[in-house]
């Protein structure tokens, strides 16, 4: 595919599939609008106005991506690969670079020293020298930071590449025994373990990743440094933070915030003697959800494992999402539908499409539905000893009149607070995002405007 591509490639030349696999690095954040500002006619002169720059914009609400127009429109000039590498490594899109001309190597290798005081991006060379911060007197040369250079503008904060013998440290040699008994381990699932451990006195989550079957070392390698490209311009109040990652070993780790009050799953359960949660919080939890999804999907991202494992609560309980991301890595994508031979999530929550392998954010809505019913009754979302096994499919016994669930029975016993009409909206929202028929649930922008009027009726009530 790219190994075909030089420097003197002519732009129009690049394959579609390409140019799709560029937009998902470029189209998260409109960071093709920085690409867009620096393309020059040979005068010198920039190529595209502002007024170019709006009609790209438009159509997004087409649908269609501003990366792969523009590339077709630039494309049509005798524009080179090698120039819009040049432009995209101008930026730091660096992983969107590598995959015009792999050869590019982007020098991921350079680690921060967990020892040497934490340094944040915005000591990065896209500031001028005299707006940093001091350096220290010894270091005539560049803090050991690593390339992926924070942009001061964005706003982006910390985000740190570690030496694994360091992540190793702070989780105590990644001690496999729980936190209760004296060691880091906070749980385990389908990519790896997740390891409690302090960065300078903040407490971070490390998870580290198991390779998997289909997916050898070497190329889960070069998804990850894709993906950790990507993630880094996601940032939502409703999505777990990444601060950094580690790749300098045989071992891929990813460091996430810690969120001091678990999973979902987790507290609907009580796990360790933790207090139910109110009526209210879930609603707030449901609608911190619903925001981090559309956030998600308005970037062209599909979740692909929405479940409440995956929404974990911070110290004050509001909800972020987390694996976003890891999830598409084995992707193959055609336009918004995309086909994997990799089925990737979880059963209890996925629609009837994503078995078949299809990818489309209306799966995650399917997922979130799930959620919806956990939310209200405090059920696991499957449960082998019971029938139905599937919380999803419970739905047939309240909707039937000759089967003897109520909504009120379903309602979960260990809140007080809950309203009937407010109990019925979201049991009506979840009904609709669990509709076999994709084409017929809403999408997430409906949602969070349903889930919304129901916080709102909260609060009026409160
Ligand atoms: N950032 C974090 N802060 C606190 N706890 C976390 C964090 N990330 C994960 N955990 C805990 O570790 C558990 C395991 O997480 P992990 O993401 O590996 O598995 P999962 O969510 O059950 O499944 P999946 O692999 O599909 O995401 C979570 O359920 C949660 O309890
Ligand atoms: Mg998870």
């Amino acid at each position: 595919m790219s190994s075909s591509l030089t420097s003197a490639t002519y732009v129009r030349n690049i394959s579609y599939g390409l140019r799709r696999q560029l937009s998902d690095f470029l189209d998260p954040q409109d960071r093709w609008k920085d690409v867009i500002v620096s393309i020059r006619k040979p005068s010198g002169e920039q190529r595209y106005s502002q007024l170019h720059v709006r009609r790209f914009e438009s159509l997004v609400a087409q649908g269609k991506s501003p990366t792969v127009e523009l590339l077709n429109d630039w494309g049509t000039s005798n524009c080179t690969v090698g120039e819009l590498v040049d432009i995209l490594k101008s930026h730091s899109l660096l992983a969107a670079a590598c995959l015009l001309l792999p050869e590019e190597k982007y020098s991921l290798a350079k680690t921060r020293q967990l020892s040497s005081p934490l340094q944040t991006y915005r000591d990065a060379p896209t500031r001028p020298l005299d707006e940093r911060p001091n350096q220290s007197p010894n270091s005539g040369s560049t803090p050991e930071t690593q390339v992926l250079s924070e942009n001061s503008e964005t706003g982006h904060t910390d985000f740190s590449s570690f030496l694994f013998s360091d992540l190793r440290r702070i989780t105590g040699n990644f001690d496999d025994r729980s936190i209760s008994d004296g060691g880091s381990r906070l749980g385990e699932g389908g990519f790896g373990t997740v390891y409690k451990g302090f960065l300078n006195n903040r407490p971070v989550a490390v998870k580290k990743l198991n390779p998997m079957d289909d997916m050898p070392l070497d190329k889960l390698r070069d998804q990850f440094n894709q993906e950790i490209q990507t993630l880094r311009v996601l940032k939502h109040e409703n999505l777990v933070d990444m601060v950094g990652f580690s790749c300098d070993e045989q071992q891929l780790c990813i460091v996430y915030a810690y969120m001091a009050n678990g999973s979902l799953l987790d507290r609907l359960a009580c796990l360790d003697g933790s207090l139910p949660l109110s009526w209210r919080q879930r609603c707030l939890i449901a609608e911190g959800t619903a925001r981090g999804l559309e956030y998600l999907h308005s970037n062209h991202h599909v979740h692909r494992d929405v479940k409440s494992a995956n929404i974990l609560l911070d110290e004050n309980f509001v909800a972020k999402i987390s694996d976003f991301g890891l999830t598409r890595a084995s992707a193959k994508h055609t336009s918004t539908t995309m086909m994997t031979e990799r089925i990737v999530g979880t059963r209890a929550y996925m629609a009837p499409e994503a078995l078949r392998g299809q990818i489309t954010p209306k799966s995650d809505v399917f997922s979130f539905g799930v959620v919806l019913l956990e939310i209200l009754s405090g059920l696991p979302p499957a449960d082998e000893n019971k029938e139905p096994q599937f919380l999803m499919e419970i739905r047939d016994n309240i909707d039937d009149e000759d089967e003897d669930l109520t909504l009120e029975q379903f309602v979960d016993k260990k809140m007080t607070d809950w309203e009937l009409s407010q109990v019925e909206s979201i049991y009506c929202l979840a009904s609709s995002c669990l509709d076999d028929r994709k084409n017929r649930r809403p999408v997430i922008k409906q949602v969070l405007s349903e889930i919304r009027s129901v916080v709102k009726s909260n609060s009026l009530d409160s």
